[in-house]
């Protein structure tokens, strides 16, 4: 079998931590003959710099017939007074866009060794490990009318609407439901149907998919509001946390925090099933932006963009046990006492970017 990955490294950052993942694409390849086949493109300022577009659409081509995407991160200060259309974030929306990713997966997991520096109690996230689901391409940020309409007595009203049809709930809660069954089999749906239309329609099709297709998963709702509070009290009692698009840009920046560094957190973007090859499109990506403060350097930390591969071997390749040890490296290498800046704690070691990365593939390759 041959895998196509398709990498877009971006700007800052992106490009140094994509190099810590390429060493384990070369590793896995030659040591498990998976047989990756890479390919590499521009995107951000990067892209801009070289001709004047986010993205080309050569590049576009070459993501919408790849088996998945690895994203790095875009944008920077020297692009600040780039247009609108071509800004680096026009790339990452585009791809989005066309590869119509409506399913946005943000795990929020805390590794043992780093429970102590968490913003909560120890005890409160130690062994944590919840999946955000939120849907990424309907609801209040795309919903018409959206506009700022001069009322003409000095008043302007601005208007955004939140709109879901039957159609997009079902596909967002039907991944929730088939990852759930892939971990703790339990699936919290969030929304507010005590006050909003499309919270009620919300919460009756995630329990109709869930009557028709996967009544062996266990189903709750909770309201919104109600859920970044219990996300915040007690986390662990989540397994998949599935929510609209608002709620869950909100819910999973909060959960992100549960657990540390920006540094530290992958994602992952699925698009519907192929017709005939029943293949989902994917976008894999650190939560993380360019870090331009600290880019060039080689400290970044490139664990988030490691753990999002991680998640594309599980997720686009079903490659399971590949995913598990890649995971267990990291949390090893962490136990380990190894540390980039922006997760350094006392008695720890400092290391680079490469050097963490290095790290991660010795435990991995040993494991
Ligand atoms: P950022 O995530 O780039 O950085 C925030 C802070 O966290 C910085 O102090 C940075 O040094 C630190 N940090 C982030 N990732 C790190 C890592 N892997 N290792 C160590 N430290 C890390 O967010 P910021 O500063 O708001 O944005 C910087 C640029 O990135 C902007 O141009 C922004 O538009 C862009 N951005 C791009 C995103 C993407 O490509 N998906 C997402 C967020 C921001
Ligand atoms: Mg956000």
């Amino acid at each position: 079998t041959t895998r196509s990955l398709f990498l877009l490294p971006g700007d800052g950052i992106g490009p140094e931590a994509m190099a810590e993942v390429r060493k384990l694409i070369a590793h896995i390849n030659e040591k498990e003959d998976a047989g990756f086949v890479t390919d590499e493109g521009l995107v951000g300022g990067s892209a801009y710099d070289a001709h004047g577009q986010a993205i080309s659409e050569e590049d576009m081509a070459k993501a919408m017939a790849a088996d998945a995407v690895l994203f790095g991160a875009v944008g920077g200060p020297k692009w600040d007074g780039v247009p609108y259309e071509v800004r680096p974030e026009a790339g990452l929306l585009r791809l989005r866009k066309d590869m119509a990713l409506f399913a946005n997966l943000r795990p929020a997991i805390c590794y043992p060794a780093l429970a102590a520096s968490s913003s909560l109690k120890p005890e409160v996230v130690e062994g944590l490990d919840i999946l955000i689901v939120r849907e990424l391409t309907g609801g209040v940020y795309f919903g018409e009318p959206k506009e700022i309409v001069d009322l003409g007595n000095g008043q302007k009203r601005g208007i955004d609407t939140q709109v879901y049809d039957t159609f997009e709930i079902e596909r967002i809660a039907g991944v929730a439901f088939e990852l759930a069954r892939t971990r703790g089999n339990k699936v919290c749906s969030m929304e507010k149907h005590n006050v909003m239309k499309s919270g009620v329609l919300w919460k009756e099709v995630v329990a109709a998919t869930h009557a028709a297709k996967y009544s062996d998963v266990e189903l709750t709702h909770m309201l919104a509001d109600a859920g970044g509070m219990q996300l915040v009290r007690w986390p662990k009692q989540f397994d998949v946390i599935v929510t609209d698009n608002l709620f869950g840009d909100m819910l999973s920046d909060v959960a992100a925090m549960l657990t540390g560094s920006l540094g530290m957190l992958p994602s992952a973007s699925l698009g519907a099933p192929d017709p005939v090859t029943g293949k989902r499109k994917a976008l894999y990506e650190p939560v993380h932006g360019s870090a331009p403060d600290i880019a060039g350097q080689g400290i970044a930390n490139p664990i988030a963009m490691i753990a999002s591969f991680a998640m594309c071997l599980r997720y686009s390749f079903g490659m399971i046990a590949e995913a598990d040890r890649l995971e267990k490296a990291i949390s090893t290498v962490l136990d380990k006492g190894l540390r980039t800046g922006d997760i350094m704690s006392d008695g720890c070691t400092r290391v680079t970017t490469s050097e963490m990365g290095d790290a991660v593939l010795e435990a991995y390759a040993a494991g």
